[in-house]
């Protein structure tokens, strides 16, 4: 039987951990070089094109040591982005040990720092892993300064290698065996298996992928999912290569999978802990929670005939993304659609890319709101993330929402800007700490709500780069919150209401206005476009009154032709949404949101 160690890598993202990870694979002989190809834990194509790890993934890698002792070397791959931080967290659990992924030019950044914090939550090994050492801009002895003082380990053990180049990976796997604990466990005691990932297969459901603890798991066995009770009757249990092996039994320290004729993921949750139903552990394994959805935001299809297309499509994706949440919703301007929750705009993002690309839907999203408290005259506090269930503001009685400990960390020149955007924000209480010299972490309390629309794009635009953002929900505080509405000739459009900072209202509602107006095509009539708080307006744009003649350009009688142009209107027509009078174009929903 091969020695194991259980490992995974921590990094900022686009330091080299894919690579890496190809570059194991690869060395240790799971796939010969011509089977090789780039990134292949990253299977989504998706994910490639993003550059970014989205699901994790693992591997059991084949290693025989130069002195011919054999292991088993399970790579626990992690997310790379906060919205997936749970996640990480998880793998980690895992784990005996990580490779600390520095990028040799770049030095150590957030994200490196948040991982590792979890790391050493958990009392892993780590080591410190300088990549991309072929660089021309690679600096090892500067990286080697920011290992010793930002993160307090020992420069001394950091391995250097370059994932792209094949240098340094021999090492990168002796340090593995050498230095990470073999996994305890008591193989007679109670199954206790940890679940870190769980994906779904057409023909199989839910594959969990799990980390046994102690005792032992095979195919027959009936196990129980500790979090709700619920029993399921093992088909199969296996390690990861490149596919799926079957196995006879999983053991206490072992990685691997389960299937057990689980439909969907959704029935499966990270970090709960899988026990037999015969003979139970008596508690489950620490650090299980629920992952909840902060951001949300409705889909709507682009045309409402295509409303069970999306309908299937959803219940599809949803196979796959426990935490994607969804109900039905519908709005008077845009019809049927599903009020969506998400881990964050990351994961919003993802999933309205792969509806469009990989499902092939045209789709309207609603701005993004995160969930805000409100409480009554009644006494009773209500939660709403929905615009259209803003309660009565004559009964509101206190308006809260949630806030959030927002980390960035860049260089110090930098530091103004990142106040200013900060600030403006409406971040308050500013830490700072200045890890090493020229670099600055700057912590602000900020409400979530002024991060999820485009502070991440603004913040790299201001750092030309160098920032990086991590963040976590703290609390909810109080907040001076209003309703904006906006009116299309007096119509009130439902889809385009939002909940925003009173401070915020004014702004938001004049961007809206005008992008309408330019938008809205013109009518026989004058429209008003407003914006509102209650009754009250606080911005306006009109579109004024002009006879739209799509014939005027045929000049001649060209029959045929007039009616091929009458044809394209009526089709163009199709695309609108009438509210009241007024035809509103789809690309009119999708302006509203565009951020620049
Ligand atoms: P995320 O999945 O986004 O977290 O990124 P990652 O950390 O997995 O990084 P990835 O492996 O995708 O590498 C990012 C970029 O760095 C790619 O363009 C790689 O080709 C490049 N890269 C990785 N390792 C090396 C290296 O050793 N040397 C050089 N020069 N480039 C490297």
């Amino acid at each position: 039987m091969p020695k194991i160690r259980n490992f995974s890598i921590i990094a900022h993202i686009d330091h080299g951990k894919s690579t890496l990870a190809d570059r194991l694979i690869q060395t240790t002989g799971l796939v010969s070089e011509r089977e090789f190809r780039d990134q292949i834990l990253d299977t989504m194509d998706l994910e490639r094109e993003r550059g970014i790890t989205i699901k994790s993934n693992t591997v059991t890698l084949p290693y025989v040591r130069p002195n011919g002792e054999e292991y088993a070397l399970n790579l626990i791959d992690t997310p790379g982005h906060v919205d997936f931080s749970y996640e990480v967290s998880r793998a980690l659990a895992s784990c005996e040990g990580v490779l600390l992924l520095v990028d040799a030019s770049q030095g150590v950044e957030a994200q490196t720092l948040a991982n590792l914090y979890v790391a050493m939550e958990h009392d892993l090994t780590i080591i410190p892993v300088i990549n991309k050492i072929d660089l021309p801009s690679a600096d090892v002895e500067r990286v080697k300064g920011e290992i010793e003082n930002e993160l307090a380990l020992d420069a001394d053990q950091a391995v250097l290698c370059s994932a792209k180049e094949g240098m340094g990976i021999q090492d990168v796997l002796e340090a593995i065996v050498e230095r990470i604990p073999e996994p305890q466990g008591d193989l007679e005691a109670p199954l206790a298996a940890l679940i870190f990932d769980a994906h779904y297969d057409s023909f199989r459901g839910a594959i969990i992928a799990c980390r046994v603890f102690d005792g032992s798991v095979k195919a027959g066995d009936r196990i129980r999912f500790m979090s709700n009770g619920a029993v399921h009757k093992v088909e199969e249990v296996g390690v990861m290569r490149l596919k799926r092996e079957p196995r006879k039994v999983l053991k206490a320290g072992e990685v691997g999978y389960i299937i057990a004729g689980i439909k969907t993921v959704s029935d499966v949750s990270i970090g709960d802990t899988i026990t037999l139903d015969e003979d139970p552990v008596a508690d489950p394994l620490p650090g299980f929670r629920e992952v909840k959805p902060v951001v949300f935001s409705s889909i709507y299809p682009v045309s409402s005939d295509d409303y069970p297309s999306l309908a299937a499509t959803l219940e599809k994706y949803k196979l796959n993304d426990a935490a994607l949440v969804y109900q039905k919703d519908s709005s008077a301007a845009l019809g049927q659609g599903f009020r969506c929750g998400f881990l964050g705009l990351l994961h919003l993002e993802i999933v309205q890319e792969r509806l469009e690309r990989e499902f092939d839907q045209s789709i309207i999203m609603t701005v993004p709101s995160v969930q805000y408290r409100f409480t009554l005259d009644t006494g009773e506090t209500v939660t709403v993330e929905n615009p259209q269930y803003y309660p009565d503001p004559v009964h509101i009685q206190s308006t809260e929402e949630p806030f959030i400990r927002a980390s960035i960390l860049c260089p110090e020149r930098y530091m103004g800007t990142v106040m200013k955007l900060c600030t403006e924000r409406r971040g308050q209480n500013p830490r700072f700490n200045v890890p090493i010299p020229g670099r600055v972490e700057i912590i602000f309390d900020m409400p979530l709500a002024e991060v999820i629309y485009d502070f991440y794009d603004r913040l790299k635009t201001v750092t030309q780069g160098y920032g990086s953002f991590d963040y976590e929900v703290t609390d909810y505080r109080p907040s001076d919150l209003v309703k904006v509405d906006f009116l299309v000739n007096g119509e009130r459009v439902d889809a385009l209401s939002i909940i925003v900072h009173r401070d915020r209202a004014r702004a938001w509602a004049v961007q809206v206005c005008d992008r309408l107006k330019e938008e809205i095509p013109r009518h026989q009539f004058k429209i008003a476009i407003q914006g509102a708080i209650g009754t009250k307006i606080i911005a306006r744009s009109t579109i004024s009154a002009f006879r739209k003649d799509v014939t005027a350009k045929c000049y001649g009688g060209d029959i045929t032709r007039k009616r091929k142009l009458l044809e394209k209107q009526k089709k163009g027509k199709k695309r609108m949404k009438m509210v009241g009078a007024v035809s509103i174009p789809q690309s009119a929903f999708v302006a509203v949101l565009k951020t620049d």
